[in-house]
């Protein structure tokens, strides 16, 4: 007999809430309505090429960027699940200017806030390239009973209860840290269940992937640039020179460094001097997840989950990897 012995996400939740000291469920049900959005959102992301999904939608968001039909969606999409959830109190998004709350006195009541980059990798959207969801979670600060306020949602990385992401890929996972190590799950679409596929993932110390848009290289932090040259340099011991790998979604680049061993930056460039990407909604979640798997994240002076943020939207430089490649990176910073 050749049966099919999976854990299931929503099983794997479960069991694993009897970790949290006096956990109720909520937290559980909240996990689940992210993985059922998380389907929802990979049956359009696998449709996309089909029907009239594709391209732009016609508005600028808050960073200035076209937002893509398939962004609006996810972020709908997620949206939805989490008023479904009843577990959530109020979201902040990355195609949304303020944050999202509710009327109703069971979201009030919720104990959780979520922050997403819901379409991570847009430009890759249109070319059939692998892209994804970020997301965070938070507990609450104000009382439970009101509206969520802005500090609930400025709180440091280091405060987060969970993080993760979806990559649609070839296949698709869901990839979460509640600070108890990472769990990698790959969508099963025969069954439509996300299923246990990588237990405990820890990522190399080492590695031989350098992950960076090295079109900006003249505005680099001379100590970036350096870094780079000694990427490409000659040396068998430290298996240099280097690969240089650069999908341009920071889910799947992250991905695949933290299963192989690399390092990703994103520096501060001309046109983007705070660096690109969102310490909200992309760097506090990758950097959770990567020091969950024995991975460093700095934005080259700080402890990236140590930044106090001041701002939803705020953007900072991001170097995230191996252990010892951000170590050297920053001997250069
Ligand atoms: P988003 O699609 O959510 O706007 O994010 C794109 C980000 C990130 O995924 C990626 O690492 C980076 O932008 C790529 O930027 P460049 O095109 O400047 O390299
Ligand atoms: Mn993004
Ligand atoms: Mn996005």
């Amino acid at each position: 007999m050749h049966g099919y012995n999976v854990k299931t996400l929503t099983q794997f939740i479960i069991e694993r809430q009897a970790d949290f000291p006096y956990a109720t469920g909520e937290f559980t049900r909240l996990l689940y309505h992210v993985g059922v959005a998380a389907k929802l959102v990979n049956k359009k992301v696998n449709k996309a090429g089909l029907v009239d999904i594709l391209g732009e939608a016609g508005n600028i968001n808050i960073q200035g960027e076209e937002q893509k039909k398939l962004d609006l969606l996810a972020n709908w999409q997620f949206i939805q699940a989490l008023k479904n959830s009843r577990e959530c109190c109020g979201v902040a998004s990355e195609e949304d200017q303020e944050i999202i709350t509710w009327d109703d006195e069971l979201s009030q009541d919720g104990n959780y806030i979520f922050c997403m980059d819901p379409l991570d990798g847009s430009s890759n959207i249109d070319v059939n390239v692998s892209i994804g969801t970020i997301f965070s979670i938070y507990r609450r600060i104000s009382p439970r009973g009101t509206k969520p306020i802005m500090e609930d949602f400025l709180q440091p990385g280091n405060k987060q209860v969970a993080a993760g992401y979806v990559i649609y890929g070839s296949s698709t996972m869901l990839v979460y840290t509640t600070g108890r190590g990472v769990y990698g799950f790959t969508l099963d679409p025969s069954i439509g269940e996300f299923c246990l596929s990588h237990l405990n993932i820890l990522t190399p110390d080492d590695g031989n992937i350098y992950s960076i848009n090295e079109g900006n290289y003249n505005h680099f932090p001379e100590g970036v640039k350096k870094y780079i040259e000694y990427c490409k340099q000659e040396d068998k011991s430290t298996k240099r020179p280097y690969s240089a790998r650069y999908i341009g979604s920071l889910v799947s680049d992250f991905h695949r460094n933290l299963l192989k061993g690399g390092i990703f930056m994103y520096p501060p460039t001309a046109s983007a001097p705070k660096g690109k990407l969102r310490l909200i909604y992309e760097c506090n979640p990758i950097a959770f997840l990567a020091e969950q798997a024995g991975g460093v994240a700095t934005d080259g002076v700080r402890r990236i989950l140590d930044i106090q943020p001041e701002s939803l939207h705020q953007r900072v430089p991001l170097y995230v990897g191996s252990k010892n490649m951000v170590q050297k990176l920053q001997e250069f910073l």
